[in-house]
């Protein structure tokens, strides 16, 4: 009765049970993991965005697929803060970026065709695609003291059912940053085999020092077909609010071509509700409020991250350039899994085995920067305790 597609392994995973029975128990548990921010703590401007949110012209229908002037102009806006032009009529909005993927996948891709992406990664792309009935190809990020897009495992993984590379900058959850030399790599290989860019920008609001050799958006980028994602559930704060937005560009035609067949697919949804497009050019300013305090924590955090951590073996930081994440390298005397159910059930402390984000070797753990402070500096003592003894 049901489609292939859905046939999921809906097991939860053994940390995962073990978590559920732990909170279940009542057990304290310190939890590293925590990225949703309207549960970490922050201060949000509540009467601005309630009042921004009950505008008189909210109570009107007037759906326009791309969303209302008004809004696709304050994303034009937030991009003119940043020195970068983006004319609004090449601005869709989206009910957050998940979504915008699940366009592009649909405009881009045939049942069967792949998209290449990042490993390690964040992991809803594996769902994304299948719902769309698109395979993924992986390419490589490496380590050598910072992090890379190793081009060469971009142009292996090439096939000819390849429609589309995708680029998480900065991504999650190494923290890396798209460079100048890469997207130059980057839409030679489009180029030469007709692929479309995806670049999801939603953590560029977060980037920890600043360098030159970084892009700091690739939405003005016209080498190629280019979908730049971003959204204000990261860069604002809001997630609860649903909403995002892809930024295309390229060569005039093609451009324009996809941005038709973008209209109809928008069109058949009209997913983005009204409310929150009225209120955008106001949550963009309220937003900024919340942005301030979750940079000013996970820069709190990572800078006593540095302090606390060995530079050397057994645990150390691997570095970073932005995003909401942080890297440990631990000992391969255990599985990731094992330190991570080990930590949870002696010490109720809660972190993401390398494995939940596509790591394909042992080594590490990865913690939120969100984490309330207090609550991050009691789960990292933890971690350097039990690790630093046992080796
Ligand atoms: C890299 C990345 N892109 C997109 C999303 C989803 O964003 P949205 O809430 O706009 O759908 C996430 C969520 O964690 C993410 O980590």
């Amino acid at each position: 009765m049901y489609s292939s597609r859905t046939e999921w392994h809906r097991q939860p995973n053994r940390l995962s049970q073990l978590l559920h029975e732990r909170r279940r128990s009542g057990k304290p548990i310190i939890d590293l993991t925590v990225s949703n921010p309207t549960e970490a703590g922050f201060e949000y401007p509540a009467k601005e965005i309630l009042a921004s949110l009950s505008q008189d012209s909210s109570l009107r229908y007037d759906p326009d697929p791309f969303g209302i002037p008004a809004a696709r102009n304050a994303v034009s806006a937030y991009y003119s803060t940043k020195g970068i032009h983006v004319s609004p009529s090449d601005v869709i909005l989206t009910a957050g970026t998940s979504e915008a993927y699940s366009f592009l996948f649909t405009l881009l891709c045939e049942a069967g065709d792949d998209i290449l992406v990042p490993m390690p990664s964040y992991p809803l792309f594996e769902f994304l695609a299948q719902l769309s009935s698109v395979r993924i190809n992986s390419y490589n990020l490496r380590y050598d003291g910072e992090w890379h897009i190793d081009i060469d495992s971009v142009r292996r993984a090439v096939a000819s059912s390849t429609k589309a590379i995708v680029v998480v900058s900065p991504h999650n959850p190494t923290g890396m940053f798209l460079k100048k030399n890469e997207l130059k790599a980057l839409n030679e290989i489009a180029r030469q085999h007709h692929l479309a860019l995806i670049v999801d920008e939603v953590f560029s609001d977060y980037g920890f020092e600043e360098d030159e050799r970084r892009i700091s958006s690739t939405a003005a980028n016209t080498d190629v077909l280019t979908f730049t994602l971003n959204g204000i559930s990261k860069s604002c704060g809001l997630p609860q609010l649903k909403l995002g937005w892809i930024v295309v560009s390229g060569r005039d035609d093609v451009k324009t071509e996809a941005l038709h067949r973008l209209e109809i697919i928008s069109d058949t949804f009209l997913s983005v509700n009204t409310p929150v497009q009225v209120a955008l050019p106001k949550l963009f300013l309220a937003g900024e409020k919340v942005r301030k305090q979750i940079v000013g924590r996970v820069e709190q955090n990572l800078n006593f991250l540095k302090q606390s951590l060995p530079a050397n073996p057994p645990i150390s930081l691997l570095s970073t350039e932005g995003g909401w994440y942080a890297i440990l390298r631990i000992p391969t005397t255990k599985s990731d899994e094992e330190w991570a159910v080990e930590l949870l059930m002696e010490s109720g402390v809660y972190v993401f085995p390398g494995y939940f984000l596509d790591f394909q070797q042992e080594g590490h753990l990865v913690v939120s920067l969100q984490t309330p402070h207090a609550v991050f500096v009691e789960g990292i003592a933890v971690i350097l305790k039990r690790i630093t003894e046992q080796n």
